[in-house]
């Protein structure tokens, strides 16, 4: 992916800036898994570079690493898919690829600033120059501004696209209505008050809205396209069900805001509220576990035994599809549900349970089709009609789900003993929190869960050696004149 960076098969700009926002994505991927692993470590020897990383910002780098990296890897998806589904290159690409230096420029000085300066008083000029203290958005003030005005700049590229291309496809149609909703939500963290109920009500605005409803609409759409492009997926009929699980998402994912308006200080109302609509959640979810699996068996259903072979154009990414279908329905369907009524979340707020879904629900729901985007962008790059997986995309796979299981179940281990010790035994105060969190059960899930995370970096490691090496290696076996004329931009609009 690195040495076909600069020179890919393919000469669309827009592309071109897709694979940049791709490989800055990976980077943050791998800072990700580096503070998470130190984090891992302190929850078991809490002086673990005391006074140097602090756990409270090593936990803040691995979140915001986390969310940026998926927001360069989606706005990446973006750019990437464009000229495909309106058969046009991005507008104002010169201005586009400014806004990428710009936003990466400043992802990484807010990275310094926050590793340099760990505590200090918390001020007006603090949230303007070093952290907001908004878990998962902590960027300051200066930042935000900058992050609206890169976002508006895509937008309009995107737009432009849009704007111009004859056929407007669906799938084209709710990503331009999700990404506005997307990006106006943001806004909803940017205003500050000190009112701390206030500010978590709105503060929700941007973290549920996005993961529960805008985000996941735009997994919908990007799934949409990358069966299309893998598999031949019929249009109208992955379409269909794009419309369907817009319509649903948005119907339980709005009101199902309510799960996290239970106890900071909002009207009760919002218990019956919370535990109705957001136990609707994972209906949706099915719908997109069955539309990924039903899509693909249709089409294998279609063929002989010799024929499925070549209906799938790309096996890593198809493979890393069928994982977001089942982890999205795992992790934020099931885990989820876990906790989502108020006569559950009572005991199981704030402890290792949440922290189980939200590793399962990420990894699942976002990181896993991201991934499988990267795979088709590679295939593109290098100009190949087909991929296969290779040894190191299977161990690669193999080593990911099965770090990511084990953290998450460890963590749930965890979380059943807070929640019978802690909560239901001692009767949740001050106290019972750190007893709970000394006795063997909590203390050895902790170390299952770093054992599980090394188990986890070492898949990352493999994933992204395959990911710089597969389209080389492959390509070689393929006869490479005939394949980069079939990958220069050609609109899929069957
Ligand atoms: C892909 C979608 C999802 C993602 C990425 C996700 C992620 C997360 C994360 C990271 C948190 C912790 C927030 C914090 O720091 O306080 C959380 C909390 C929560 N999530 Fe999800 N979630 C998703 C979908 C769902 C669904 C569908 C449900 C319900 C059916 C759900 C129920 C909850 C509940 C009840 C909490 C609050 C936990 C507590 O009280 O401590 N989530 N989610
Ligand atoms: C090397 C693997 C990883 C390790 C060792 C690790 C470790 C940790 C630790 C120690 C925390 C702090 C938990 C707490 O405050 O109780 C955390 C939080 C979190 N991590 Fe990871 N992590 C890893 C990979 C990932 C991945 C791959 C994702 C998502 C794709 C992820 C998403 C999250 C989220 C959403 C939270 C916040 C959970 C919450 O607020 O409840 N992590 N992680
Ligand atoms: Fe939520």
């Amino acid at each position: 992916m690195l040495t076909k960076l600069l020179n890919p098969a393919f000469d669309s700009p827009s592309k071109r800036l897709a694979m940049k926002y791709f490989t800055v994505a990976l980077v943050l991927f791998a800072a990700q898994l580096v503070v998470g692993l130190i984090a891992a470590i302190q929850f078991i020897h809490p002086s673990f570079l005391f006074g140097i990383l602090d756990f409270s910002v090593v936990r803040m780098v691995h979140l915001n690493a986390l969310v940026v990296w998926l927001l360069f890897a989606m706005i990446g998806s973006v750019y990437y898919m464009v000229p495909d589904e309106t058969g046009y290159e991005a507008v104002g690409i010169k201005l586009g690829e400014l806004g990428f230096y710009v936003l990466t420029a400043a992802v990484a000085v807010v990275v310094v600033v926050y590793l340099l300066i760990q505590v200090g008083a918390g001020t007006e000029a603090s949230i303007w120059l070093i952290n907001e203290g908004r878990e998962y958005i902590e960027a300051p003030r200066w930042a935000d501004i900058g992050i609206v005005v890169v976002v508006l700049i895509f937008y309009y590229n995107i737009l432009g696209a849009y704007l111009k291309s004859e056929k407007k496809t669906g799938i084209m149609t709710v990503l331009i209505a999700d990404l506005l909703a997307l990006a106006g939500l943001y806004l909803a963290g940017m205003f500050y008050t000190d009112n701390i109920s206030v500010d978590q009500y709105y503060w929700w605005w941007v973290i549920h809205l996005w993961v529960e409803a805008t985000w996941e609409v735009f997994v919908g759409a990007i799934a949409a396209y990358a069966l299309i492009k893998i598999i031949g997926a019929k249009r109208q009929i992955v379409e269909m069900w794009l419309w369907i699980e817009v319509l649903m998402l948005f119907g339980s994912g709005i009101l199902g805001l309510g799960h996290h308006y239970f106890w900071i200080g909002t009207p009760e109302y919002w218990w019956e509220i919370g535990a109705l609509f957001s136990s609707l959640e994972p209906v949706p979810l099915v719908a997109m576990f069955v539309h990924v699996l039903y899509d693909w068996g249709r089409e294998q259903g279609h063929g002989e035994a010799n024929k499925i072979k070549n209906v799938v154009t790309n096996t890593p990414a198809m493979a890393w599809i069928t994982i977001n279908a089942f982890g999205n329905f795992l992790g934020a369907g099931i885990w989820g549900f876990f906790h989502t009524l108020p006569q559950v979340n009572i005991y199981t707020h704030g402890t290792q349970f949440t922290a189980a879904h939200g590793h399962l629900a990420f990894f699942g729901a976002y990181a896993a089709i991201l991934i499988g985007m990267m795979y088709l962008v590679v295939q593109g790059a290098y100009g190949l009609k087909t991929m296969r997986m290779t040894a190191l995309t299977k161990w690669s796979i193999g080593l990911l789900c099965l770090g990511i299981l084990g953290m998450t179940v460890a963590l749930t281990i965890a979380g059943y003993e807070q929640v019978l010790v802690e909560r239901a035994e001692l009767g949740g105060g001050w106290q019972a929190f750190f007893t709970a969190q000394g006795l063997p059960w909590y203390v050895q899930a902790q170390a299952w869960r770093l054992i599980m995370g090394v188990v986890f970096f070492v898949g990352f490691v493999l994933l992204f050696i395959d990911l710089i090496t597969i389209g080389r290696k492959q390509s070689q076996a393929n006869d490479t004149h005939d394949t980069q004329v079939s990958a220069s931009v050609t609109p899929t609009m069957a």
